[in-house]
C-alpha cells in the first residue's frame, strides 16, 4: 500500500498557504484544503496549489439535497483535484448523485465519505446526535453504505479503518485525521492516533493539521510524520 501523509493546510488566506508550501523545496506533499481556505480564497487557490504540482484532497464535506449535491460536485470536478467528501449521513441516494457528477465529468478523484467527524466522541454521537449504537457499528454501517453508493472509500479515524477493511475490502480506502504525535496537544479532537498507530491500524492516508502545521519546523514534522506512517515506528 502507497502510504501517504496528506498535510491540512487550514490557514485563513492564501497567502498563508503559498508561503508554508514554499518551505517544501525537496517534497511535494499532498495538500488538504478545506473550508476555511476554500470560503475565503474560492477556486483560485486550488488551481494555483494544482499549478504547483501538489495533489489536492477538497475537503468540502457536501451535505445537501442530491440534486444539489449533484450539480455542485460537477462543478468542483471543473477543478481536477485528486480527492473530494461528501458526508455519509446524506445518504446513499446523496452520495450516488455525487458519484455520477464525477463519473459524468469523468474526474479521476477519490470519492470519499465521512462516517462520523473524529471530533465527536461516542457519547456525543449518541446524546446529541440521537444514533442509538455503539461508534464503530455506526462508522461501519456508514462505510458499507458508502461503498454501495459507489464512493471509494471513507474519512474515518485510525481506530476504525481496520473494521472498514473488513466490512468493505482491503481496496477501500481509508482517509484519516485525528493525527497527533506520541507528544503533542490533543486539542479538540478527540479520538487521536500517532502516525505509527495508523499505519499498524491500517489507514491508507494520515491528514495532518496543526501536528505539521503549528511545528516549529514543519518540514521536518512532515518528514517525521511519512515515516513513522510509512514504517510504523515513532
Ligand atoms: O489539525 P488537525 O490535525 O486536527 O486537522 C485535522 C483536519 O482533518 C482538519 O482539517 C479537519 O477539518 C479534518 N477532518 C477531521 N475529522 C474528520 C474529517 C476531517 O479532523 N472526520
Amino acid at each position: 500500500m502507497n502510504r501517504e501523509v496528506i498535510i491540512a493546510c487550514d490557514f485563513q488566506d492564501q497567502e498563508k498557504v503559498l508561503t508554508f508550501l514554499d518551505r517544501f523545496t525537496e517534497e511535494k506533499p499532498f495538500v488538504k484544503i478545506g473550508m476555511e481556505v476554500f470560503y475565503g480564497n474560492g477556486p483560485a487557490i486550488v488551481r494555483e496549489i494544482k499549478a504547483r504540482g501538489h495533489k489536492i484532497f477538497l475537503d468540502l464535506k457536501l451535505h445537501d439535497i442530491p440534486n444539489t449535491v449533484y450539480k455542485s460536485m460537477r462543478k468542483l470536478a471543473e477543478l481536477d483535484v485528486d480527492m473530494v467528501n461528501v458526508h455519509a449521513a446524506g445518504s446513499i441516494e446523496m452520495m450516488r448523485a455525487a458519484r455520477r457528477a464525477l463519473d459524468e465529468k469523468v474526474s479521476r478523484a477519490l470519492l470519499l465519505a465521512v462516517t462520523q467527524l473524529t471530533s465527536t466522541s461516542e457519547e456525543v454521537m449518541q446524546r446529541e446526535l440521537w444514533i442509538d449504537h455503539s461508534m464503530a457499528d455506526t462508522v461501519r454501517h456508514y462505510a458499507l453504505n458508502a461503498k454501495e453508493a459507489g464512493c471509494d472509500g471513507v474519512v474515518c479515524s485510525p481506530l476504525e479503518a481496520g473494521l472498514v477493511a473488513k466490512a468493505c475490502g482491503s481496496d477501500f480506502v481509508t482517509v484519516t485525521p485525528g493525527i497527533r504525535f506520541a507528544n503533542d496537544e490533543k486539542g479538540d479532537q478527540k479520538r487521536v492516533t500517532t502516525p505509527a498507530m495508523a499505519h499498524d491500524l491500517g489507514s491508507s492516508f494520515i491528514v495532518v493539521g496543526r501536528s505539521i502545521t503549528g511545528a516549529d519546523d514543519p518540514v521536518e514534522a512532515y518528514r517525521r510524520a511519512a515515516r513513522e506512517f510509512a514504517e510504523g515506528v515513532q
